[in-house]
């Protein structure tokens, strides 16, 4: 789709925090890394555990189920098991709103 939808309010995910949304029918997460808001494929690529309940240090992302690691700007795998990169998706701020486009 090429528009973007409004997903969240910005005051509704702590910095250095993320949360879990239904999309169109996809899970995604986003994050809050020092104000800057990161959307990503929130399901885990190895074994599907969620990975807003992961931990985050800077832009990476450490899977709580296995340890798999992602970079969430870029979806890239850091370190396994994780086979294959999540998605990243554009973010749009309006005020208080995140959008995203799906
Ligand atoms: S499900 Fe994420 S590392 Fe296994």
């Amino acid at each position: 789709m090429d528009e973007f939808i409004k997903v969240a309010k910005k005051s509704e995910i702590a910095e250095g925090q993320m949360k879990e949304y239904r999309i169109s029918g996809k899970t995604v997460a986003i994050a809050n890394i020092a104000g800057e808001f990161l959307a990503f494929d929130g399901i885990c690529t190895h074994a599907h555990c969620a990975l807003a309940g992961g931990y985050l240090d800077g832009y990476t992302l450490t899977c709580y189920c296995h340890g798999a690691q992602f970079d969430i700007k870029s979806g890239s795998v850091l370190a396994p098991p994780a086979p294959e990169p999540v998605s990243v998706y554009e973010v749009k701020l309006d005020d208080s709103d995140i959008l995203l486009k799906i």
